[in-house]
């Protein structure tokens, strides 16, 4: 049994293969990336690493040949992404792929504002129509969002200053929608569920300033903005409007304006709450709680801090 993960080289992507090779032989690993060199470390503890390109469906039948099972990690295009997993789906289809896991997110509902939903529900009904077995695994937004994203601004500035109303978050650590994944990954009986990979509780983001505010022990307001206010706010703050390959500002990551506006207003609009036991239920082990994540971050998110 060949277990293939595309996208292996980014931080879900690494993460899931470390995890993965806890439990299958090297061997039994098909990495695929766009950029094979910076895999080569897994290359030499015996992983196969191909290169293989969603935008490119000529390299893919031979990236993914042999393998039996897909971990597909949604890309970065919000917007275009539907068109590469469709690419990516069809290629797995023809390569007798047996099974695809796919990292979706929640809020993936008709009438979400939110710029990421469409492509994550178009791909979920583009799994469901494809004749493969598949699971989607539902991920809410990554508790790191909010410890190095929100937090470290709340602490620079005394100001969380957003637009997400009472809308609350149930807010996961990456490791956790990792190890929810591989465990799909690696044991039966998952085909065609649908899985909710948040925490057990939520948060709205003003009890996250003062969550924060507790912790380090710093007044953090939070202040409602509109959307067309933060929009303004993330603009001065050099943030562009809309993604390109490789975008990657210091302050929010690979994140554009108009993805971190339209989120907040899912957010606001209560897209985004869902709390659920199926972290417990497929890895034996409830989710770290968000107090918990950053209190471990500490130092990280103050250093963090730093850079607005
Ligand atoms: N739930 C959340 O809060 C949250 C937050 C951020 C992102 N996400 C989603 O989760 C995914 C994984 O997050 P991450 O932290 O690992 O992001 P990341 O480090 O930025 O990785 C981006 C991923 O997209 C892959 N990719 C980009 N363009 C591709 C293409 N043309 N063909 C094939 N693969 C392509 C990359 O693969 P290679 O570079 O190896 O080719 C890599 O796996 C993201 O891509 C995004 O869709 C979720």
């Amino acid at each position: 049994m060949k277990t293939m993960v595309s996208g292996a080289s980014g931080g879900f992507g690494r993460e899931a293969v470390e995890l993965l090779l806890e439990r299958v032989a090297p061997q039994d690993l098909i990495l695929v990336t766009r950029n094979p060199a910076s895999l080569a470390d897994l290359a030499a503890r015996g992983a196969e690493v191909r290169r293989g390109d969603f935008d490119r469906p000529e390299e893919l039948d031979t990236a993914f040949a042999g393998a039996d099972r897909m971990l597909l990690i949604s890309t970065r295009d919000v917007g275009r992404r539907a068109e590469q997993h469709a690419i990516a789906i069809e290629a797995a289809t023809r390569a007798g792929v047996q099974h695809i896991v796919y990292t979706s997110s929640d809020g993936s509902e008709p009438g979400n504002p939110a710029i990421v939903a469409p492509d994550h529900l178009r791909t979920e009904i583009l799994l469901a129509e494809s004749g493969v077995d598949y699971t989607v695994m539902r991920d809410s937004l990554y508790a790191e969002a909010a410890a190095f994203m929100m937090v470290p601004v709340g602490l620079a500035t005394g100001q969380l200053r957003m637009s997400t109303g009472d809308g609350r978050v149930g807010f996961i650590s990456r490791s956790e929608c990792v190890a929810a994944a591989v465990e799909v990954l690696t044991s039966d009986g998952h085909s065609g569920r649908t899985y909710r990979i948040a925490n057990e509780q939520n948060w709205s983001i003003r009890e996250l300033a003062s969550m924060a505010a507790e912790i380090f022990d710093r007044p953090i307001e939070y202040v409602e903005l509109t959307s067309e206010e933060r929009d303004s706010e993330l603009a001065a703050a050099g943030v562009p409007e809309h993604y390109e390959v490789g975008l990657e500002t210091e302050t929010y990551g690979a994140s554009a304006r108009d993805d971190l506006v339209t989120y907040e207003a899912g957010i606001r609009e209560h897209y985004f709450g869902t709390t659920s036991r199926d972290v417990r239920t497929l890895t034996g082990r409830g989710p770290t709680p968000l107090h918990e994540v950053l209190v471990r971050g500490r130092d990280a998110v103050l250093e963090r801090s730093r850079l607005f």
